[in-house]
C-alpha cells in the first residue's frame, strides 16, 4: 500500500470558527496525510488582538512536520511512515538515520554509501581531548556532552553556514558521526581510562562499545548480542515527534543558531528527569524501591498529591497507552540478562512486579500512565556495563540523529521563522520610581 503522503498547509481543507463575545473570528483549517487536523491561528492576534494560552503545549501543533508520527492512544510510532517495530527487528541504526535525513529507506548502494560517509567522520579534533581535561573526574557526563557538543561550533567553521544545503549535509553527517566518540570520551574520562580512538571497520554500535569498553591493555570485542541490542535501543530512540528536546534544537535553530549548538541545546534539555533524565531516574527509583514487597509504599506516595514523588518511567504527554518502544525494550532486557547469565535481577523483578501493580491499579489506569521509553532501558545499560550517570548520554547520542533531522527539516522550510512566542501578563501594572531614600 503507498504511503498516502498527501497533507500540507497549502491546502486548507476547512474554516475553523472561533466566537469571543459576540465576535467571530474565521480561521482556515488543515488536514495532515494522518492524525489531528489543525486550526491556523496566525492570524488571530492581528483580527482579535488576543493571544492563545497553552502553557506545556498540550493542544499546539509548533510546525508542520513529515518525519515522525505518533498515536498515543492507539500506541503508534512510525518513522517517516514504518513502525518502529519493523525498523527495530528487520534495520540498523544507520539505515534509520538515512530513513530519518532523506525520507526513504536507502538501496543497498545508498546504505554503503551512507555508512561510508558516516565512517569518514567518526574521529573529532584531536585538540577536543584537551578541551575534556577542563572538566572534573566527577562531572556529570550529560554536563561534559552539553559542553563538548557545543564546543565542536569552535572546531568545524567550515560546516556551520546553514543556508548551504552541502554545508547542512556534512554537519548532520558530522554530528551523527561524532556523538559516539564524544560521549565514549565522556565517559571514559569519567572513569579515569584512556580515550578510544574509533575504527571504521566496525559498525555502528561495536564502534561505540569498543571506545567505552576497550583498554590498551588487552584486546576488545564486542558480544554481537550486545552490539545488535545496542544498536535496537539506538533505533528505539532516534526520535519522536515534537517532544521538549527536539522542540529546543528547533527553536534555537529558528534564530540561525549553527547546528552544533542547537544540538548541545537539545542535550541539555533532554537532561532534566521529567524527559531523558528519565532513564537514570528511573533505575535510581527501582534501587530505592528494591524489593517487591516496597511497592505499594511507592505506588501509595506516587498518587499522594502532597507528595511529589512520581514513578520514573511512567506516563508520558502523547502515549496515553502502552509506549511501543518500552515494549521492544523490555524484550530486549531479556535478552540482554539471558546472554550475560544474569537469573534473576533484582531491578528487573521489581520492575515487572511494578509494572503489574500499576497496570492494575485505578489510578494509573484512569490517568492512562503506562511505561515509557525510559522504565526498562535502564536496567538492560545497567547489565551491560553502563554507570546510571551516562543512561542520558546514550539517549542524547541515539537522538542526535533526530534532532539533526528535525533542525534541517525547520531550516529547508520555506515559511520558516525565528520562533517567538508572547504570554498572559499578570505582573505589576506601569508605576513610577521611587528613590531608594523615600523607600522604607
Ligand atoms: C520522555 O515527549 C516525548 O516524546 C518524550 C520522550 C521522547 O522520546 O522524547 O518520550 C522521552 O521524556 C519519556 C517521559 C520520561 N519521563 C518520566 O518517566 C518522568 C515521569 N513521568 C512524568 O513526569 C510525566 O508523566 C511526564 C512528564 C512524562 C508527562 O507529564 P504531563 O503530560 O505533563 O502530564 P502531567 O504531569 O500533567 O500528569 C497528568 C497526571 C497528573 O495528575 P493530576 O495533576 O492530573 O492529578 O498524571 C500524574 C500527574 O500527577 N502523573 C503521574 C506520573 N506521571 C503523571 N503520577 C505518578 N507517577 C507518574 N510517573
Amino acid at each position: 500500500m503507498d504511503a498516502k503522503s498527501g497533507g500540507t498547509t497549502d491546502k486548507k481543507t476547512a474554516a475553523g470558527r472561533l466566537t469571543v463575545g459576540n465576535k467571530n473570528y474565521d480561521f482556515p483549517v488543515y488536514s495532515g496525510s494522518i492524525g489531528p487536523d489543525v486550526i491556523d491561528i496566525a492570524k488571530l492576534y492581528g483580527e482579535s488582538g488576543m493571544f492563545t494560552y497553552d502553557p506545556g503545549f498540550t493542544s499546539t501543533a509548533s510546525c508542520e512536520s513529515k518525519i515522525t508520527y505518533i498515536d498515543g492512544d492507539a500506541g503508534v510510532l512510525l518513522y517517516r511512515g514504518y513502525p518502529i517495530e519493523q525498523l527495530a527487528e528487520h534495520g540498523d541504526f544507520l539505515e534509520t538515520c538515512y530513513l530519518l535525513l532523506y525520507g526513504e529507506l536507502p538501496t543497498p548502494t545508498q546504505k554503503a554509501d551512507f555508512d561510508y560517509r558516516v565512517n569518514r567522520h567518526t574521529m573529532v579534533h584531536e585538540q577536543m581531548s584537551r578541551f575534556f581535561q577542563g572538566f572534573r573526574r566527577d562531572a556529570h557526563p550529560m554536563a561534559v556532552l552539553v559542553g563538548s557538543v557545543g564546543a565542536l561550533s569552535a572546531f568545524y567553521h567550515d560546516s556551520t553556514d546553514i543556508s548551504d544545503p552541502h554545508q547542512r549535509m556534512i554537519a548532520s553527517i558530522r554530528m551523527i558521526a561524532k556523538i559516539p566518540t564524544l560521549s565514549a570520551m565522556a565517559y571514559k574520562y569519567s572513569v579515569g581510562q584512556p580515550f578510544v580512538y574509533p575504527k571504521n571497520d566496525l559498525d555502528y554500535a561495536s564502534n561505540f562499545l569498543r571506545m567505552c569498553f576497550a583498554v590498551p591493555t588487552e584486546d576488545y570485542t564486542a558480544n554481537p548480542v550486545l552490539a545488535r541490542a545496542m544498536d535496537r535501543i539506538f533505533i528505539l530512540h532516534a526520535d519522536h515527534e515534537q517532544n521538549a528536546s527536539t522542540s529546543t534544537v528547533r527553536l534555537a535553530g529558528s534564530s540561525g543558531a549553527n547546528p552544533f549548538a542547537c544540538i548541545a541545546a537539545g542535550c541539555a534539555c533532554l537532561w532534566g528527569p521529567a524527559h531523558g533524565g528519565a532513564n537514570e531516574a528511573a533505575l535510581n527509583m527501582l534501587g530505592e524501591i528494591a524489593r517487591p514487597e516496597r511497592i505499594p509504599e511507592f505506588v501509595k506516595r506516587a498518587k499522594d498529591k502532597n507528595d511529589s514523588f512520581r514513578l520514573m518511567g511512567f506516563g508520558h504527554r502523547v502515549y496515553k497507552n502502552y509506549d511501543p518502544r518500552a515494549k521492544i525494550l523490555q524484550q530486549t532486557c531479556h535478552e540482554v540478562l539471558n546472554e550475560l547469565g544474569i537469573k534473576d535481577d533484582p531491578l528487573l523483578e521489581v520492575a515487572m512486579e511494578l509494572e503489574k501493580v500499576a497496570l492494575h491499579d485505578d489510578y494509573f489506569l484512569e490517568k492512562k500512565l503506562y511505561p515509557n521509553v525510559d522504565f526498562y532501558s535502564g536496567i538492560t545499560l545497567k547489565a551491560m556495563g553502563f554507570p546510571t550517570t551516562m543512561f542520558t548520554v546514550l539517549f542524547a547520542l541515539a537522538r542526535t540523529v533526530g534532532w539533526i533531522a528535525q533542525w534541517k527539516e525547520m531550516i529547508e522550510d520555506p515559511k520558516q521563522k525565528i520562533g517567538r512566542p508572547r504570554q498572559l501578563y499578570t505582573g505589576a501594572t506601569r508605576r513610577d520610581y521611587v528613590p531608594i531614600s523615600r523607600r522604607k
